[in-house]
C-alpha cells in the first residue's frame, strides 16, 4: 500500500521554546506509530535540535523538516543555512512555499536550486507549489513543478514530495476556504504526469479535522500539509488520526 505523509508546517507562529516543547511533547505521546503514515514535523531552525531531543533522531513515527533551506552548501553567505548542517537534525525540508515565493522573492530558479542541493545532501524536498487564483487548467502549478524539476534526475522522484497548496485556500492561521477535494484530485492528476506513480502528492491549504476526510477518500492525494491546525496538538493529532482511519490503514 502506498504509504501517506503528513506535514505540520509551523511557520513563525510560535514564538516560545516552551510551547514548541509542550506541542512535541504532546504529538509525540499521542501519535504511536501509524502504520504507513509518516508525521513530519517543521519547526523554525532554532528549534530543530531541541525537537530531535523531543522525538528521536531514529525511525520514530515522527520526523523532522526544515522550513527552507539554502542553495549552496558552504560559504559566505550570512544569515542562510546549508543543507548540510539541516541534514544532521531533520529528514526533510519544505521548498518553495507560496510565502517564500511571495514576501522573499524566490523564483523557480532559486527552488530548482534548492531542490538539487537538498537532494544532494540526503534531505527529501517538499516541493510547493500552487496557483494565485482558483483555475481548473493548472497550467501555473505544472509550471512551476516543471522549472523546480529541472536537471533532476528521474531516478530522485521516489527521494521527493510535491505538496499542491492552491494560494487563495492557505489560511491566516484561524480562518481559510480550503479547495473542494474534486479540484485537488484534478490538479494533482495533471502534477502526476510529471513525477513518478510513487512520488507523493500532498494537498495543503485550510486543512483541519472537519475537512481531512474528505481528502483522505480521494485516491489521487497522498497526505497533507498543516500549517495553522498544525500548532494546535490536539486539531493535529485528530487530523493524523482521521487520516489515518480513512485511508484504510486501520487493521
Ligand atoms: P494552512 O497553511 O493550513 O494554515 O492553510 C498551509 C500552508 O501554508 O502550508
Amino acid at each position: 500500500m502506498k504509504r501517506s505523509i503528513i506535514v505540520g508546517n509551523w511557520k513563525m507562529y510560535l514564538t516560545s521554546l516552551a510551547d514548541a516543547h509542550v506541542l512535541t511533547t504532546t504529538i509525540r505521546n499521542n501519535i504511536e506509530k501509524l502504520a504507513n503514515i509518516e508525521v513530519v514535523l517543521c519547526p523554525p531552525f532554532l528549534w530543530l535540535t531541541e525537537m530531535a531531543g523531543i522525538i528521536g533522531h531514529g525511525d520514530g513515527a515522527i520526523k523532522l523538516g526544515g522550513q527552507d533551506v539554502f542553495y549552496e552548501q558552504t560559504g559566505a553567505y550570512t544569515g542562510e543555512v546549508s543543507p548540510l548542517m539541516l541534514k544532521e537534525a531533520a529528514h526533510y525540508v519544505i521548498i518553495g512555499h507560496s510565502e517564500r515565493r511571495e514576501y522573499f522573492g524566490e523564483t523557480d530558479m532559486d527552488i530548482n536550486e534548492k531542490v538539487i542541493s537538498a537532494l544532494r545532501a540526503g534531505l527529501t524536498p517538499i516541493i510547493c507549489v500552487g496557483e494565485k487564483k482558483r483555475s481548473l487548467n493548472a497550467s501555473e502549478p505544472y509550471h512551476q513543478l516543471k522549472e523546480a524539476l529541472m536537471h533532476v534526475p528521474k531516478i530522485h522522484y521516489k527521494d521527493i514530495v510535491i505538496a499542491y497548496e492552491p494560494i487563495w485556500a492557505i489560511s491566516d492561521g484561524k480562518s481559510g476556504n480550503n479547495a473542494e477535494p474534486e479540484y485537488v484530485a484534478r490538479v494533482i492528476t495533471r502534477l502526476r504526469e510529471l513525477v513518478h506513480f510513487d512520488t507523493p502528492i500532498l494537498y495543503g491549504g485550510s486543512v483541519k479535522p472537519s475537512n481531512v476526510e474528505k481528502y483522505a477518500k480521494r485516491p489521487e492525494i497522498d497526505g497533507v500539509l498543516v500549517g495553522g491546525a498544525s500548532i494546535r496538538a490536539t486539531e493535529f493529532i485528530k487530523i493524523c488520526k482521521l487520516w489515518y482511519q480513512r485511508k484504510g490503514f486501520k487493521k
